[in-house]
């Protein structure tokens, strides 16, 4: 504790910015629009992050699909104004950036395309921490002479780490794996916001023990016990750790950046940061949010959720649970579907809950609650079971594999092979189909990646139809109107009572 004190920067926490990436898809179902960040862009070049999260995750759908952007022009947009740092994707192993398994041959050229447009932190994960899946897109990635971080997925079966199989081994066991398959960095994903300051204390103390590659920490504030997780982490002696912009961070999102510059001023790992620069940019920040601001759940006060503590469930599934339950008039059904989460997770293999996996494990425990217990399966969930998304952390509960597999498609005797050795190459038959319409290899994996909603943008963006006023942003103007018209409505309400 005291040379934690002492005076001086001897060992500054470095800092990846998520504002870009987790921080609008954590809190405003990633709607945010390049436009918007441009205005900053410079200045955020001049904080010193050591890099900054900019695309990945989600952004590659929404953009193309709600926001009628090109995902791969933003990164080469951002570039021109962002110079020195480094920008970080989150890439889901052979999931790309969508939610499920692609060939060898989509991997390859998603990776070797985000490259040329300037990405140059690769965060690999996998749902299943099956780092079999890493295989391909990592190949590709030193290929490029790029910046591999190999990802653990963070989850618990308890209410702090421990158990049969997410213990401390676990971890220490899956980092040595990933130095071992020549990653640059190693990230530890907390997605749910579930780890605990003192078990992270833990596994730093151990994991610097054991591999020599920096470790990067990113958490989530949903349960409110991130900024403590990061001061523990920090004191530790984790090397960088994931923050938001004040506006965009807390809640479902990363820990503020503001508070941990304060904190840590004058300790050995201050961050050396401008405070007063970020406030500015906190500003701004505040200055885009109306526009978006529809996407911020607003049912309750809290802006944490203590219910994770005990349920386990990540950010972006509580929302896409209460979407579905809302869809089917069932919204008054999700404490029931939040205890069938923790059973249909144990009999599906105990996947971290992490896209895919989440919305794997999400949508059929949602269908237990209304229909019963696997009377419907979704083909996701078979897929699951017979093993196209790797290895799960336990067996899958044979009686549960049985009764999905009656009747599945590739045979009922589950496959323990690379996922996507089962797979058959899909550029060639793509380019056939898409035709004309893909003029260059990235308009191509937009069209492989989604097929439909990738169509479909392919054609706004040649001119060939025209985009609906739908996916055109929302003006301030639309939203003072709205606000004014709220304001009204609230004004009628309080009169006549
Ligand atoms: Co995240």
């Amino acid at each position: 504790m005291d040379t934690f004190l002492e005076e001086g920067p001897k060992n500054p926490i470095k800092i990846q910015d998520n504002t870009f990436r987790d921080g609008h898809q954590s809190l405003l179902a990633t709607r945010m629009r390049t436009e918007d960040m441009l205005p900053i862009a410079e200045k955020m070049d001049s904080v010193g992050f050591w890099a900054m999260e900019v695309w990945g995750g989600a952004t590659f759908d929404t953009m193309h699909r709600f926001l009628g952007e090109d995902p791969f022009d933003r990164i080469r947009t951002l570039k021109k104004y962002i110079k020195k740092t480094p920008f970080s994707m989150l890439l889901r192993g052979q999931n790309l950036v969508g939610y499920r398994n692609y060939a060898d041959d989509v991997a390859r050229l998603f990776v070797d395309k985000a490259c040329e447009a300037g990405m140059d932190v690769f965060r690999v994960f996998d749902a299943l921490n099956d780092f079999r899946n890493f295989e391909t897109v990592v190949e590709r990635i030193k290929a490029n002479g790029k910046h591999f971080q190999g990802t653990i997925c963070y989850t618990l079966t308890e209410r702090r780490m421990g158990g049969d199989v997410f213990n401390l081994a676990y971890y220490v066991d899956k980092a040595k794996e990933i130095q071992e398959m020549g990653a640059n960095t190693l990230c530890l994903k907390d997605m749910a916001g579930i780890m605990s300051p003192f078990d992270i204390a833990k596994i730093i103390v151990e994991l610097k023990k054991s591999i020599s590659i920096p470790i990067q920490l990113h958490t989530h504030y949903t349960s409110g016990m991130a900024s403590m997780v990061y001061l523990e982490a920090i004191k530790a002696g984790v090397d960088i750790v994931d923050t938001c912009l004040a506006p965009f961070a807390l809640r479902t999102s990363q820990p503020a950046i503001e508070p941990i510059v304060a904190t840590l001023y004058g300790t050995s790992r201050d961050t050396g940061f401008d405070l007063s620069l970020l406030l500015e940019l906190g500003d701004y920040m505040e200055t885009v949010a109306p526009k978006y601001r529809d996407y911020l759940a607003k049912n309750k006060m809290g802006v944490i959720d203590t219910g994770v503590l005990a349920h386990q469930v990540p950010g972006g599934m509580i929302s896409n649970l209460v979407g579905q339950l809302k869809e089917a008039k069932a919204l008054d059904r999700l404490a029931e579907v939040y205890k069938d989460v923790a059973i249909t997770r144990k009999e599906l293999g105990m996947p971290p809950l992490v896209t895919p996996t989440s919305q794997i494990v999400g949508v059929q425990s949602v269908l237990n609650v209304l229909f019963g217990r696997y009377k419907m399966v979704t083909n996701e969930v078979k897929d699951l079971a017979y093993g196209l998304y790797g290895r799960t952390p336990i067996p899958v509960d044979p009686e549960v594999q049985k009764k999905v597999l009656k009747n599945y498609k590739r045979g009922e005797t589950p496959v323990t092979g690379r996922a996507a050795d089962f797979l058959e190459p899909e550029l060639e038959k793509a380019k056939a189909k898409v035709g004309d319409l893909a003029k260059d290899d990235f308009d191509l994996l937009i069209y492989t990646l989604y097929p439909t909603t990738g169509e479909q943008f392919l054609k706004w963006k040649y001119g060939l139809e025209e985009r609906p006023t739908n996916v055109k942003p929302k003006t301030l103007e639309d939203i003072r109107k709205e606000d004014e018209a709220m304001a009204a409505a609230i004004e009628q309400v309080c009169k006549t009572i």
